[in-house]
């Protein structure tokens, strides 16, 4: 039976990942650390809590002797790596905690990983969950391939940049068995109401206002976390050794047209008259460093591992508005508490 660390599992994507995983491979032992921090929440994987082949472990990986002991203990023969802080707003307030957790804390597991796979990498493979925000910021033209230059402008694309070239590092260096996938901006079901799109549902149902930065033509590239956790599972088996890929939704919206879609399906859902939920749009003050445009090319997954999102935006969209309507009390939850100290922060 296969021993496979998840890191993050309690996360958004980690969560969707841990779950495919339990289900789909019951041959396989599957372990979730998580340092159950503000957006680790185990609710997000209740329903495969019980499962015999699912162990939760809540630790931190910035810890290196307690991941060291961890390795040593379970003897691993795969990791996926999703732990990290993830959200640009919170990377300008606090960038340390991004270093620590992105950078050393990846930088721990790579340890770990090498010393106990010591010439005996048949069979291991370690994955390093990214984004395709290390790439910066694109104009009005092209798209992020997997030999764009790297050129992060937030401490938070910096410190996942930093860990990328690590976990490379690592392979070329010590031989260390690894995929490094780069991802678009995910939304769906469990999504933490810090990022846009869970933010504004949770606005709209409030009736509280939807701050949009700048002047709303930013421009994100959006995959349905389903598809990103049935990507991950590819690579995870059929990716080749040492490379990257770039996983994205092929589905290019400016913010503002994205909210205003929102908006509109929100209508529709909640009973409101047409326009309604468009009347709580607010302008306000830009983030700093703020990248105007990421894309991706998603050309390589699609051809070499035969990829592509299976449902299109709107579709997924409305599966993700559902689900916040059907699980309110987990977005009150969520909600309570701290959440109420960074909201005032951050935008009042
Ligand atoms: P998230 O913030 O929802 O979850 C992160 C998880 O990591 C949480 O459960 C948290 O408790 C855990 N964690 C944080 N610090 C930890 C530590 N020191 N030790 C152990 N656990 C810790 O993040 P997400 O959106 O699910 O992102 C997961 C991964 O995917 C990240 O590496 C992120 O960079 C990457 N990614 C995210 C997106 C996106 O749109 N959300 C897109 C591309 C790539
Ligand atoms: P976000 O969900 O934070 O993801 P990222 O910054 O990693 O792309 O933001 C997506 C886009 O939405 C980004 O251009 C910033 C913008 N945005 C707003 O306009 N208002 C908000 O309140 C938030 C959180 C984001």
């Amino acid at each position: 039976m296969k021993k496979i660390l998840i890191t993050g599992g309690a996360g958004f994507i980690g969560s969707h990942v841990v779950r495919r995983f339990v289900t789909q491979y019951p041959n396989y032992q599957i372990f979730n650390l998580d340092a159950l921090t503000y957006a680790g929440n185990l609710e997000n994987i209740a329903d495969v809590d019980k499962s015999p082949n699912y162990t939760f472990i809540k630790g931190d990986i910035v810890d290196a002797d307690f991941i060291t002991d961890l390795f040593q203990q379970h003897q691993f023969d795969g990791v996926l790596h999703l732990a990290a802080e993830s959200h640009v707003d919170r990377s300008i307030t606090d960038p340390l905690a991004f270093v620590k957790t992105n950078v050393i804390g990846t930088m721990n597991l790579l340890n770990a990983a090498k010393t106990i796979w010591k010439d005996n990498f048949e069979g291991k493979r370690f994955y390093h969950i990214s984004t395709d925000e290390v790439y910066g910021s694109l104009g009005a033209e092209g798209l992020f391939t997997e030999t764009t230059a790297y050129d992060p402008n937030s401490p938070y694309s910096a410190s996942k940049a930093s860990s990328d070239h690590f976990v490379r590092a690592y392979g070329e260096t010590y031989g260390l068995p690894y995929v490094i996938t780069n991802c678009s901006n995910n939304y769906g079901p469990n999504h933490f109401p810090e990022k846009l799109v869970p933010l504004f549902i949770h606005n709209i149902i409030n009736n509280k206002p939807l701050p949009v930065y700048g002047d709303g033509k930013y421009t994100r590239d959006w995959l349905y976390v389903i598809d990103h956790a049935i990507a991950i599972d590819l690579v995870f088996h059929e990716g080749k050794n040492h490379e990257t890929y770039n996983i994205g939704g092929f589905n290019e919206w400016q913010n503002i047209d994205l909210v205003k879609l929102l908006c509109r399906q929100m209508d529709t859902k909640l009973g409101r008259a047409a326009g309604e939920s468009e009347k709580l749009i607010t302008y306000v003050k830009d983030r700093p460093g703020h990248d105007l445009r990421y894309a991706i090319d998603a050309s390589k997954i699609n051809k070499e591992l035969g990829w592509k999102p299976s449902v299109t935006f709107e579709q997924g969209l409305e599966k993700t508005i559902e689900w916040y309507l059907a699980n309110e009390e987990w977005l009150r939850n969520v909600t309570s508490g701290d959440y109420q100290t960074y909201y005032q922060k951050q935008y009042l």
